[in-house]
């Protein structure tokens, strides 16, 4: 059992947890994940992780309730206890002194995103950020960011706050010179911003989560192609070459159970019946 020793709610529907967690808090590195089940009934949820005490023996995950699970998850506390954490899974994000890293994030994944500022920071990189969700009532790790970008760009789908959108990000590719882009968050995100750095040939890591099962490459559900080549997402990655995903199959994949996770979500609001 794992023990969950803080619980805050950073905006409405996107929680952080810090869970009791000694041996996955020694091992684990910026862009690795996490597969947790609350109980035995309980689909798996993968989450990637965004930070790690090791002293304190934790590890922090920010989840966004988007559906079954991920509210039955949002309803715990602080003090109760999950029955599974699997990991670290997936291979740790490549982090060296590259001179001049922009570092996109869009929604909930800004959180796990700066796990890797951080280390980029420390590494001796000059760090960009971008932060963006879709109104500035959802954006989150504002000033978590601040604390350790060298420049800190805001935006929102709907102009609330900074930015309206990514257009900015074209002058900022034609004014800055940046050796490396990462990019975490949706895939239109990811997609969008793999398109504007495509002629300016910049090297963008994109962190793909696809719908995954069992985490360890057996299972298949996480496959992606990427330079026409089938990969599996949770034992190739996350992390791959933005320039070369085929983010069309991507999105159409993780679209594949919409209505079953619809009526789960449906039957869980009405009294919490399993599927
Ligand atoms: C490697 C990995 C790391 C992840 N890290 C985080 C994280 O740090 N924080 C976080 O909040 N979420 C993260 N996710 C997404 C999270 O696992 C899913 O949102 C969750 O499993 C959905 O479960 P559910 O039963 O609540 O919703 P479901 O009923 O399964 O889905 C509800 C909605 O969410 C969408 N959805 C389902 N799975 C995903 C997915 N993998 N990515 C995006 N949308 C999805 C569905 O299309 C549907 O519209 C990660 C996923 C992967 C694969
Ligand atoms: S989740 Fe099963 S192969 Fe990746």
């Amino acid at each position: 059992m794992y023990k969950i020793v803080t619980r805050r709610e950073l905006v409405p529907h996107i929680n952080l947890f810090e869970f009791s967690a000694k041996e996955i808090a020694a091992k684990t590195k910026p862009g690795q994940f996490v597969i947790l089940r609350i109980d035995e009934d309980g689909e798996r949820i993968p989450l990637t992780v965004a930070s790690v005490d090791v002293g304190k023996g934790t590890i922090t995950v920010v989840c966004h309730e988007v559906g079954k699970s991920t509210k039955q998850l949002g309803n715990l506390k602080q003090g109760d206890c999950i029955l599974d954490l699997l990991g670290p899974l997936g291979k740790p994000a490549e982090i060296g002194k590259l001179g001049t890293v922009l570092c996109v994030g869009g929604g909930v994944m800004v959180a796990p995103l700066h796990f890797q500022v951080r280390a980029f920071h420390e590494a001796g990189n000059k760090v960009i950020g971008i932060i963006g969700a879709k109104s500035e009532s959802q954006l989150i790790f504002e000033d978590e960011m601040r604390e350790v970008c060298d420049d800190l760009y805001v935006a929102t789908d709907d102009g609330t706050r900074g930015y309206k959108g990514l257009d900015f990000l074209k002058e900022l590719l034609k004014e800055r010179k940046i050796d490396r882009v990462v990019v975490m968050g949706p895939v239109v995100t990811m997609k969008t911003v793999s398109e504007l750095t495509r002629p300016h040939g910049i090297p963008t890591i994109v962190n793909l989560i696809p719908i995954m099962v069992d985490g360890m490459g057996m299972c298949g559900a996480c496959r992606v192609t990427v330079g026409g080549k089938t990969m599996f997402a949770c034992v190739d990655g996350p992390d791959f070459d933005g320039h070369q995903v085929d983010f069309e199959e991507l999105m159409a994949r993780m679209k594949m159970f919409t209505p079953q996770e619809k009526l789960a979500f449906v039957f869980q609001e009405e009294g919490g019946r399993r599927l």
